[in-house]
């Protein structure tokens, strides 16, 4: 879909809608068309077709004097006093009735009256642009049916001419974030026979290809053993799919520069191995790469936006099998940093890909890394499908993280890695167990990856009830990618 930013709604239009919204009291571009076409819309409103409640919407078809086919009323909150929340709603009605509609063409009028107070225009027309586009994702690459192209193929959103620059740049990030994230929707949806650790390899390099800023480095099984991955490699050693770490370097500024390190856990399959997982629902596990989805969505967005800024998207891809060499409960593994872990249950295995990740990623000497996994069970029961968990060593960039998901919608908060968790991974043969017993799951993870991240700032998003919808909504969200960008565009 192409989305542009005019002062002006353009004359001549073809199966066009034209996008206003309706207030209790009809003002603006709305009281314009109604005085035009003899209140019209009054006399909707009267009659109780029109319903200024918010996010509803009503669709008017062939207005005397208006020259689109078609005009959408949208209903909106009081003049002015949209929430964030709100106008995300408001946005996602007028991209589900124009997506039900025959219309090709939008013209949708964002009127001061919808504007959320104190924020600049610009985060209006992104949040609009992304909704837009992510409004049309459809997954059919397993089907011989393909899912017909979508009927609406352009949008103008009208704003005041002295917002036109600040929207224009507005508009392309909110593309480029929704179509991030639908390359991480279509990863974590792909199938795990097909989706494996070599074939996100190959999705790195041919991502690569598209910004010449950005180059890959992957490493194979025998290239990590060398740097004494124990923890990693003790992953894959049950699966006939070899593991990669996969290292996606942008360079968009100076080298001097240090940069966000973004590292994925990318369990292309967890059947939970020796420890096996009961069968109910076990395909769902084959979104238990979705972390690494988003770090591959986010690295898309940067390479559309080319955006003035180091970021490196690291991807610790293995599956996780149950076989005649996968490790047992008992081993003990040297990870790269010289701790060794006894693996009491080789259903946490997302720490054992990471905890090297993150010490082979110092070499970047990041200016902060933030890793993002779909770590925990107990992350779903503590926050549901709402919110994702947010562990840092480093309150400011906590906040940040914070901040970016009540920016975006993309919602984060913050769970306490307090030393007094820490003695729940004491083991009696190893510098620690990988398991923290049930009580705070989710922080027992994340202490356990906070010992691999001393030296540097470092964020853990668990994103296991964020990642992916079940029942009938079966399917990838590509979150994080709204929060990973927020965070790096402002950076840039
Ligand atoms: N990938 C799972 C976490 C998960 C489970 C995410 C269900 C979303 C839904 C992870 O590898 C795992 O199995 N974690 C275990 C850890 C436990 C053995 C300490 C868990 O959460 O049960
Ligand atoms: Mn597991
Ligand atoms: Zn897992």
């Amino acid at each position: 879909m192409d989305i542009k930013v005019s002062a002006t709604a353009p004359a001549k239009q073809t199966n066009a809608t034209l996008v206003v919204p309706l207030h209790k009291k009809i003002s603006g571009v709305c009281a314009d068309i109604n005085k035009r076409c003899d209140n019209a819309i009054s006399r909707a409103v009267k009659r109780g077709d029109a319903k200024a409640e918010h996010a509803s919407a009503l669709m008017l078809f062939e207005l005397k004097k208006v020259a689109s086919d078609r005009v959408m009323l949208v209903g909106a909150a009081e003049p002015n006093k949209s929430s964030r929340a709100q106008f995300r709603t408001y946005c996602e009605t007028i991209a589900t009735t124009l997506k039900d509609s025959g219309s090709s063409l939008a013209i949708i009028h964002l009127e001061k009256s919808v504007l959320v107070k104190n924020v600049d225009t610009a985060w209006h027309v992104q949040t609009l642009a992304q909704t837009l586009v992510q409004s049309q994702y459809t997954f059919d690459l397993h089907s011989a049916k393909k899912s017909p192209a979508p009927t609406l193929k352009k949008c103008i959103i009208v704003v005041p001419k002295s917002e036109t620059r600040a929207s224009a740049k507005a508009a392309a990030q909110g593309v480029a974030i929704a179509n991030g994230q639908a390359l991480a929707r279509d990863l974590g949806n792909l199938a795990p026979n097909i989706c494996t650790p070599v074939y996100l390899a190959n999705k790195a390099k041919a991502l690569a290809k598209t910004n010449s800023k950005m180059t890959t480095k992957i490493l194979t099984e025998a290239q990590m053993k060398k740097l004494g991955m124990g923890a990693f490699l003790s992953v894959s050693q049950g699966s006939r799919q070899e593991a990669r770490l996969i290292c996606m370097e942008y360079r968009g500024t100076d080298s001097k520069k240090k940069p966000t390190v973004l590292l994925g856990k990318g369990v292309t399959f967890d059947t939970g191995g020796i420890s096996i997982k009961p069968s109910a629902a076990m395909d769902e596990m084959k979104f238990d790469m979705c972390g690494a989805a988003s770090v591959f969505g986010a690295m898309k967005a940067i390479s559309e936006l080319s955006p003035k800024c180091n970021v490196i998207g690291v991807v610790a891809a293995a599956e996780n099998m149950p076989d005649g060499n996968a490790s047992r409960p008992g081993d003990v593994v040297t990870t790269m940093s010289g701790q060794t872990v006894e693996i009491l249950n080789t259903d946490a295995e997302g720490r054992l890909v990471l905890c090297d990740s993150l010490s082979y990623v110092e070499r970047y000497k990041p200016a902060a890394v933030i890793d993002v996994a779909t770590l925990t069970g107990a992350c779903v029961v503590a926050l549901g499908k709402v919110s994702s968990a947010i562990m840092s060593n480093d309150s400011e960039l906590a906040d940040t993280l914070y901040e970016a998901g009540q920016t975006t919608g993309d919602l984060a908060w913050e769970l306490p890695l307090w030393d007094e968790y820490q003695s729940q991974l004491d083991s009696n043969f190893a510098d620690m167990g990988n398991i923290g017993g049930s009580p705070a799951g989710a922080i027992t993870a994340g202490c356990f990856l906070s010992r691999f991240a001393n030296n540097y700032k470092w964020a853990h998003l668990d994103i296991a009830g964020v990642a992916w919808l079940g029942g009938a909504a079966k399917g990838a969200t590509g979150r994080p990618v709204p929060l990973l960008m927020e965070y790096v565009l402002s950076n840039a």
